[in-house]
Parts: structure tokens; C-alpha cells; sequence
């Protein structure tokens, strides 16, 4: 367990709503449907909103108590048929910084390709890809402060540990197994989960893509943020100015334009959200050491223009080497650099690629 003052116990969850109509991202193979779980929080947050290390290292006097109940809202996604064994099985979809869960399935037919939660139903697997707080459709708190990686980790374990225990649909038996996969700034906030709850996580298995430590202070000037409110007044207007957004995506997709879809990053800037300056600011999460007890495994693609760049990424066995050190008591660790991607590997062209290493880690990791 990590002796940290953020290490708070989460009460229990109250009702599930279930909003079957609001969006629906089935495909041949899948049944999905809109869920809407409530959560209540009650966690100690810095009250400094840059603080590098999100209140990992912080003494009690630069914390502040943060008690609330959000709304968390998720695409719960099942196969036709799976085996008895799929069925114990649920990954959590944890969405990047400006994205949402459509980061898991672009909802729309055109890019069906890119949908990972239908590639991996066609594998009969199941998941539940969730809005954070503060993005898409789940609570937006007004004041941005609030949404930090503190208050989303105790969100993200939650709702996983909620899953592990109830029933999220009639005719769904709790899930005995489940493993987060995050992507980016989702990644950092699994780590962060894993950095507090240790071998307590109610994860049974982490695959963090397109993230490693590096200094996110150094690589924040390439996203270009702006306050949201300034970039679309339209839509975002009334928001607290700390929470922001991103107007050019073309640094999330890889520097060779034939590697993805012109019409993807057009897609990608119409169906952008928000995110808190502190998912920028609090970038050195990553260089924490974590007492997590199961498998590790990060996914990095290859142009990734964040992580990769400068041939960082060609020596594969010496990044993990590196990187295992911050996973001390993982049961095992391992890096995979996908080819041809790009930071946002679910939405170029080699999506299928990494999709094919999900699908397999998730099949590892549960013993599939
Ligand atoms: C707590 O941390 C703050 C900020 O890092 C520091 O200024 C303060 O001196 C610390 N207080 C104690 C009692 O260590
Ligand atoms: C935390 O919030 C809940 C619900 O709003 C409330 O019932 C509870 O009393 C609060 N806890 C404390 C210690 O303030
Ligand atoms: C999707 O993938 C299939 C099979 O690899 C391919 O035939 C098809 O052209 C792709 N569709 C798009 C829109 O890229
Ligand atoms: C947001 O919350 C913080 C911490 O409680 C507070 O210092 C700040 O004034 C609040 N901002 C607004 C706009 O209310
Ligand atoms: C993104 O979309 C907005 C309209 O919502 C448009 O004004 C802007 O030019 C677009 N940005 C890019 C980089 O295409
Ligand atoms: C977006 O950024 C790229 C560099 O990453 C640049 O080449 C492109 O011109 C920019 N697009 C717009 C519309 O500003
Ligand atoms: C993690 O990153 C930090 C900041 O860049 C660096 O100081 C530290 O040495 C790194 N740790 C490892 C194990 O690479």
C-alpha cells in the first residue's frame, strides 16, 4: 500500500441509471449501451492545481479534502457470444486528454476500422469505455480545480471496483476479472491509481498506451492549449478558464500524412472536448514509483511525436529496462512499440496493429 495521504476509502455507490437510447456504437458484434454510474468522492487533492506530482508527494497542509458524488457516463459494450471465460472478463477504456470514449469507437461507420470496442468484441471481449469527470457526458464540476489526476484515479477505481461487485445491467453478473487500458493522459491517470491503491488495485492488469516518463512540462508547448472558453465560445463559453482544449490535432497523428485519414483529424478537431490545466501541469506523475502487484504492460507507437521522437523508442529493450524500475513488484512488464502509429494509435491506419496487442495482453493477463 502507498503510505500516502491520498490513500482515502471511496463510499459505496448509490443508484445506476441506465439510458439505453442516448448513444449506441453497435456493430455487427457488439451490443452496446449507455450507462450512467454515480460516484461518490471523497479524496484529498492539492490545492495547488501545477503541483508536478498531482499530491503524490505532498505533506497534509498543501492538500485540500474534495467530498462530491459525479456522474460518470460510459458505453458499455458486450459480444454476442463469448465464452464463459470472456464473460468474467471487462476492460475499462480510459480516454486521453481532449478526448472522450469515442476515442474507443469514432462513432461513425466511415471509421469503423479504428473502433477498438468492436475489434475486441469480435474477439469476445467486453468493455466499458468512460467519460472522465469534467469531459463528454459525464459531471463537468464548475471549477476546474476539482478535476485533477487525484479526484479521476479515485473515479477510475470506483467505478472498477463497483464493477467487480454489482450487477452494471440486469442479466450482467459482476465482472471477476478487469483490466484498464488507458491511452495518454488515461494512461497517466491509471498509473496514478495504481501509484495509491498499489496492491489493492481492484485492476487485475494495466495496458498503458502512449505514455512513459517523461517530463510532461517539457512536451506541453506541442499541444498548443488554450482555454476552452476562448477556443469555441459557442459551446464553451461559461467555462471556468482552466479548463481547455487543443485547436490543431495534427500533432497527435504521425508526421507521414499517408499514415491516417486527412478526414480523421478533421473528425478529431469537430468531436474534440475538454480537460483540466492540471492534466497538463501534473505531468511528473509518471516518474513516481508504483507498488502495483499485477501485469504491466505500455504501448508506444513508433512516430509518436510526444514519446517517440529522435529514435527514442528504436531501443526497445533498453526503454523497458528503464521503465520497469518504476514497476518494482509488477508481476511482469513489458513494452511493445507499435510500427507506423502515432500517438493516438487507435486512429491511424495501423490501427488494427495495436488493437491485435490489446486483445492479446487482455487474453495474457486473464489467462485466456
Ligand atoms: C508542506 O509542503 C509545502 C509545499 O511543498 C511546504 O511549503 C511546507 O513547508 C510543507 N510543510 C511541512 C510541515 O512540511
Ligand atoms: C461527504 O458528502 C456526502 C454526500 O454529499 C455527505 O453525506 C457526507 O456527510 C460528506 N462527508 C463529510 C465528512 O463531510
Ligand atoms: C477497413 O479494413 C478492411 C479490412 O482490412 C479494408 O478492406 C477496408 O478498406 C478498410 N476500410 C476503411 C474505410 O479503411
Ligand atoms: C476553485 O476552487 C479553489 C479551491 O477550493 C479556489 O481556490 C478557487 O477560488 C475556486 N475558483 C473559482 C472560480 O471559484
Ligand atoms: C477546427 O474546427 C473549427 C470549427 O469548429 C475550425 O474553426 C478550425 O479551423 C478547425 N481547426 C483545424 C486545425 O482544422
Ligand atoms: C497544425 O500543426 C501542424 C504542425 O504540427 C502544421 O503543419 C499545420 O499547418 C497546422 N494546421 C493549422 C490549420 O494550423
Ligand atoms: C523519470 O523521469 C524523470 C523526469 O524526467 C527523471 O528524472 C527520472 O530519472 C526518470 N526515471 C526513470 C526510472 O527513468
Amino acid at each position: 500500500m502507498f503510505p500516502s495521504p491520498l490513500r482515502t476509502t471511496v463510499s459505496a455507490l448509490s443508484v445506476l441509471l441506465h439510458l439505453s437510447s442516448i448513444y449506441v456504437a453497435s456493430g455487427q458484434s457488439c451490443d452496446c449501451t449507455s450507462i450512467v454510474i454515480p460516484v461518490d468522492v471523497d479524496v484529498l487533492i492539492p490545492k495547488d492545481t501545477a503541483d508536478p506530482f498531482g499530491g503524490l508527494k505532498s505533506n497534509a497542509s498543501s492538500l485540500r479534502r474534495l467530498n462530491d458524488t459525479y456522474d460518470v457516463f460510459g458505453v458499455f459494450c458486450q459480444p454476442h457470444t463469448t465464452s464463459p471465460k470472456n464473460a468474467d472478463v471487462i476492460q475499462l477504456l480510459v480516454h486521453g486528454f481532449t478526448y472522450t470514449n469515442q476515442y474507443w469507437s469514432p462513432p461513425t461507420e466511415e471509421f469503423r476500422n479504428n473502433s477498438y470496442t468492436e475489434f475486441a468484441c469480435d474477439r469476445g471481449q467486453s468493455s466499458l469505455a468512460i467519460d472522465w469527470v469534467g469531459t463528454g457526458l459525464s459531471s463537468r464540476p464548475a471549477n476546474a480545480s476539482d478535476v485533477q489526476y487525484a479526484t479521476g484515479a479515485a473515479v477510475h477505481s470506483q467505478v472498477a471496483r463497483y464493477l467487480k461487485t454489482a450487477s452494471i445491467l440486469p442479466g450482467i453478473q459482476p465482472f471477476k476479472k478487469i483490466i484498464g487500458i488507458g491511452h495518454s493522459a488515461g494512461s497517466i491517470l491509471l498509473t496514478f491509481g495504481a501509484i495509491v491503491d498499489g496492491a489493492q488495485s481492484p485492476f487485475d492488469g494495466l495496458i498503458l498506451t502512449s505514455s512513459r516518463n517523461l517530463s510532461l512540462s517539457a512536451l506541453a508547448p506541442l499541444l498548443g492549449a488554450t482555454s476552452a472558453r476562448d477556443d469555441t465560445p459557442l459551446r464553451w463559453g461559461a467555462l471556468d478558464p482552466n479548463y481547455i482544449t487543443t485547436s490543431n490535432r495534427s500533432i497527435f497523428y504521425p508526421t507521414d500524412p499517408t499514415s491516417f485519414s486527412p478526414r480523421m483529424v478533421i473528425f478529431d478537431n469537430f468531436t474534440k472536448d475538454v480537460g483540466s490545466v492540471s492534466t497538463v501541469l501534473q505531468g511528473d506523475i509518471t516518474s513516481v514509483t508504483s507498488h502495483y502487484t499485477g501485469p504491466v504492460a505500455k504501448v508506444l507507437g513508433s512516430e509518436d511525436r510526444f514519446f517517440c521522437g529522435a529514435g527514442e523508442c528504436v531501443d526497445v529493450a533498453a526503454l523497458t529496462a528503464t521503465e520497469r524500475t518504476l514497476w518494482p513488484e509488477a508481476h511482469s512488464f513489458e513494452i511493445v512499440v507499435a510500427q507506423g502509429s502515432g500517438h493516438d494509435m487507435n486512429l491511424d491506419f495501423f490501427a488494427k496493429g495495436p488493437f491485435n496487442t490489446f486483445v492479446g495482453f487482455v487474453n495474457q493477463f486473464t489467462g485466456l
